[in-house]
């Protein structure tokens, strides 16, 4: 990509489709449609490729080993994906299959442009072959006679092929990585190319004999040949633009971003450079390397592995745009790192259902029960000049993330954001505003500020949450608005009116107690019509309590501390009502508990009980309480 004529062209691995789409691959997918999006927003004329793999051995024999001819068993694997990255919410603008013509003529021009020019000639090869990987390998790299990678051994084999004389561009590949810093990212891959660089690389063998492997493109000038599999699939990234004269490749080439996954290191960072210098196409721009999601037995998440989480049933269970966050967020881009269920439900919870649905929904509250719906101006004060200026400054500092391709941290800087607007809100105590006739212009401004930050939040989370944002939008009938936007205060209209009914955008997610039943619901209810028995209800043992304490938990808004004395036992509740009592309020008064709630740890205090509040929509709230004269300990029935 170039700065200065902003374009961006960026593009994922093509899949192959011996295998269904898994977490993996949607990984790799979901990062590049962040990018593609990112910069889409921010101002770059954007062009995103995926597609499939369709040639070669492994094709062949799953193919075969389904009973179907192998275009038909291509169209319906290529399919699956495509269908996957539908339902993970990805916007690409090209999918290509290496079974069309557009890019079978590619392969062939190229290779024969290159056979012409002298580098390419023909020897007899021995060696071992992983199917696996689809290519020749050293006894080196094998631990335990395999590939560490694969579930089968190589396999011994004699045959002609067509080499590439690759060796030849050694220096000159050495040279171009050591001039261009940001060639191959993160260093650490940069270093080990530049380590396999120091000893000769060979000559690539780029094609097999046909009576062997049928499924693949012709060797132009020896049809007894096809192509192998790399030799063919590379160049996906410029057959897809129409390479060398269509309109697309004049445009985007060579500004592009390969994202790859490590195991395909070697193919993008050695082979693929080198065939383009031969051929005198200008390079790519950048490689980025991803690292690999394990599953649950710690292991690369692989079909062969049996290990895979299937996105369609994810996205079903948590929603597509809380899958893409979490694959976002989770992992810094290069790193390996387990994913699950688990994991996804406490991230879920912590960032979105907490911080940012919270937020949204407290808001939203005030503005229906304090000021009928309707924003109004703000007048602002120096209490609101640091949210302003975070709130300005977000997007150039998720900018300065994400061209350092640290996408987790990007979203770090704008769920920070939200939680500056969730202490503004509760050091505002709006609520407390919305109860003084006096109060009215500056629950006004606080109100406004959280909804202009929501509209900042919802702008620069886009990229990762697309159908979040927009409904966060609705939710508080904003506008669409572009990036450039966020860097002035102001972009909500005055007088927006809230819709009185909105979507929960973010239902708290059950901790999942097997990897596969975390459900985002709302609350779980009994039977199908929410009834219980009364041998259910009778479990429950509500009693009555006098506050004999009150505080508030350090470093929060909304707990509070009560001390109670239950009969003639004292016990610690903590409790979220903070915003709607002073804690010297509270003492004295007979409360209702719920007895027999299990302990739970809030802010390291044991809190045993549960008090009974009403609240309603306007976000009023008020405890349940007994008149003067019940003892303390009573029963509740
Ligand atoms: N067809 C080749 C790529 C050709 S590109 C010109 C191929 N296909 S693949 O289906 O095996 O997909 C490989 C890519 O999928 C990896 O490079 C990576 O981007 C992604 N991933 C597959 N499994 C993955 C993990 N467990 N973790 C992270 N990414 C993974 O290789």
């Amino acid at each position: 990509m170039s700065t200065d004529d902003k374009r961006f062209y960026i593009t994922t691995p093509i899949y192959y489709v011996n295998d269904k789409p898994h977490l993996g691959h949607a990984y790799t997918t979901v990062v590049s449609d962040f990018l593609a999006r990112w910069h889409r927003g921010d101002g770059f004329a954007t062009y995103f490729l995926t597609g499939t793999d369709e040639h070669g051995e492994k094709i062949w024999e799953a193919a075969q080993a389904a009973g179907v001819d192998a275009q038909t068993f291509t169209d319906q694997i290529s399919h699956r994906f495509r269908d996957a990255w539908q339902r993970l919410g990805v916007q690409i603008d090209d999918y290509i299959r290496t079974t069309e013509d557009r890019h079978k003529s590619v392969v062939s021009a190229f290779w024969q442009q290159l056979h012409d020019g002298g580098d390419i000639y023909k020897a007899e090869y021995e060696g071992l072959y992983s199917i696996g990987q689809e290519r020749f390998v050293t006894e080196k790299e094998l631990v335990d006679g395999k590939l560490p990678i694969d579930s089968d051994p190589p396999v011994h084999r004699k045959e002609e092929n067509y080499f590439f004389r690759m060796e030849k561009y050694r220096p000159w590949l050495i040279e171009h990585i050591e001039s261009h810093p940001d060639f191959i990212h993160p260093a650490g891959f940069r270093n080990e190319v530049l380590a396999i660089l120091r000893e000769p690389i060979g000559d690539l063998s780029i094609s097999r004999p046909r009576d062997r492997v049928p499924w693949g493109i012709p060797i132009p000038w020896d049809k007894d040949h096809v192509t192998y599999v790399w030799s063919d699939a590379l160049l996906n990234y410029i057959s897809a633009l129409g390479y060398p004269d269509g309109d697309l490749y004049g445009q985007f080439w060579p500004g592009v971003w390969h994202m790859i996954g490590k195991d395909i290191l070697r193919q993008h960072a050695v082979f693929w450079p080198t065939m383009l210098h031969a051929a005198g196409v200008p390079v790519f721009e950048r490689l980025l390397v991803g690292g690999y999601l394990s599953g649950d037995d710690g292991r690369k998440m692989s079909k062969s592995f049996g290990n895979v989480l299937d996105p369609f049933e994810l996205a079903e269970t948590f929603g597509e745009d809380p899958v893409r966050y979490y694959l976002l967020r989770e992992l810094p881009y290069g790193n390996d790192g387990g994913v699950g269920t688990t994991g996804l439900a406490k991230r879920y919870n912590a960032d979105l259902a907490n911080d940012l649905g919270n937020l949204l929904s407290r808001a939203r509250k005030l503005i229906l029960g304090g000021l009928k719906g309707v924003l109004a101006a703000p007048v602002q004060t120096d209490a609101d000049r640091e949210l302003i200026a975070a709130g300005e400054g977000l997007l150039a500092a998720m900018r300065a993330q994400v061209r350092a391709v640290r996408i987790d941290s990007a979203l770090e800087e704008a769920l920070q954001f939200v939680r500056a607007l969730n202490r503004y809100f509760d050091s505002e105590e709006p609520w407390k505003l919305a109860r003084d006739p006096s109060g009215a212009k500056r629950l006004g401004t606080v109100l406004y500020n959280v909804v202009e930050g929501l509209r900042i939040v919802a702008t620069l989370l886009e990229p990762a949450m697309p159908a979040k944002c927009q409904a966060i939008r609705t939710a508080l009938a904003l506008p669409d608005s572009d990036f450039l936007s966020t860097q002035s205060w102001g972009g909500t209209q005055v007088d927006t009116e809230v819709p009185k009914k909105a979507e929960q955008l973010f239902p708290r997610a059950q901790a999942a107690p097997a990897e596969s039943a975390a459900a985002p619901k709302e609350e779980a209810v009994g039977e199908s019509d929410g009834t219980i028995s009364i041998d259910e209800f009778a479990k429950v043992q509500f009693r009555v309590a006098e506050v004999t304490a009150a505080e508030l938990v350090p470093k929060t808004d909304r707990l509070l501390k009560l001390t109670l004395q239950v009969g003639d036992e004292e016990r610690t509740v903590v409790s979220g009502i903070a915003e709607h009592y002073q804690p010297e309020d509270l003492v004295g008064r007979r409360l209702v508990v719920v007895a027999n709630l299990a302990p739970a740890k809030l802010r390291g205090i044991e809190s045993r009980g549960m008090i009974l509040a009403a609240e309603d929509d306007d976000g009023k709230l008020a405890v349940v309480e007994l008149p003067e004269g019940f003892t303390s300990g009573a029963v509740v029935r």
